[in-house]
């Protein structure tokens, strides 16, 4: 416990843009619910003041910060040290100040805030699944080493530029099944599970892969969130995929998994996700 009046602790999502983001909401409702002292704010910084403002932050007193598009493989340069699956992602969402020293610690909560969705929330067993990957960019790099740590039987990473899936599957070949292919190529015999992770919702595109990947048993997630359909749920749902589900609990995941990195505390996240969900997701398509 803190004592009463002492100055809040200071955290921040840094991205450019970031005026849509739900972060100050969501780290809100989680303080508010484990009686922390704190405060969480938006800096929306430019890339090539990125370096300098997040050191400003933390020699000013800042405890640690979130970062989103486009800084999150830079992050990853600037911090003084990453945890396995920082490593993994090659990009930071989350950073903490090490000890009381002024060492910064960058770790990637993306991955497993995509996989704690899947299974826990969703109720999804993704062991001996087969799953199919949309994209082969940064938020698939990030995601990639918690999936393939869930053991599915196949796990195929689709992209429009197939030599960044090969380039994927690589690097992560080792950690399990994983192949890459174009979306024209992708195999004809439903997925258990299809994840969007391409920006291409952001245009109001699809990927376009087979109908025949999907069939009424197929899980169909985007990691874009939205308050309708994003253009992907409206295509899966069209084929008459066996359910549709949007980016809201990988982003709430991800936000408890960061608040227990810099807190110590894992924060319900039930309660946020339901508030989203209701009603106060009124806005355009957005992404992690
Ligand atoms: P992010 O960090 O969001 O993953 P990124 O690294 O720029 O951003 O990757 C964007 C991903 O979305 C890539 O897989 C990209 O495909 P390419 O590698 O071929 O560029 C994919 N993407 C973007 N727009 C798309 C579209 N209109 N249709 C299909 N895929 C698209």
């Amino acid at each position: 416990m803190t004592p009463q009046g002492a100055a809040p602790d200071r955290y921040a999502l840094v991205g450019h843009p970031v005026s849509h983001s739900w972060s100050p909401f969501i780290h809100g409702l989680f303080a508010r619910q484990t009686g922390q002292n704190m405060q969480y704010r938006l800096l929306d910084v430019p890339p090539e003041r990125f370096r300098a403002e997040v050191v400003q932050f933390f020699v000013g007193g800042g405890r640690g910060l979130n970062v989103t598009v486009p800084h999150k493989p830079a992050a990853a340069e600037i911090v003084s040290e990453l945890t396995p699956r920082a490593t993994l992602a090659r990009a930071v969402n989350t950073i903490r100040v090490k000890g009381s020293s002024l060492g910064l610690v960058g770790d990637n909560t993306d991955g497993v805030g995509l996989v704690v969705d899947l299974t826990e929330n969703l109720g999804l067993a993704l062991a001996g699944r087969r799953l199919l990957i949309l994209g082969a960019g940064g938020a698939t790099r990030g995601v990639l080493g918690p999936l393939l740590a869930q053991q599915p039987a196949t796990l195929v990473i689709a992209n429009r530029t197939v030599a960044r899936a090969e380039e994927l599957v690589a690097e992560f070949g080792s950690s399990g099944p994983v192949s890459a292919c174009g979306f024209a190529d992708v195999e004809q015999r439903p997925f258990d599970l299809v994840i969007n992770a391409t920006s291409a919702s952001l245009q109001g595109e699809v990927p376009a892969i087979p109908a025949g990947a999907i069939d009424a048993t197929t899980v169909c997630y985007d990691m874009a969130y939205a308050k309708g359909d994003t253009p992907f749920t409206l295509w899966a749902r069209e084929r008459h995929a066996g359910a549709t589900h949007k980016g809201w609990g990988m982003l709430v995941e991800q936000a408890a998994e960061a608040f227990l990195v810099w807190r110590g505390v894992r924060p319900q996240t039930r309660p946020v996700l339901e508030l989203l969900k209701a009603g106060g997701a009124d806005r355009n398509v957005g992404g992690h």
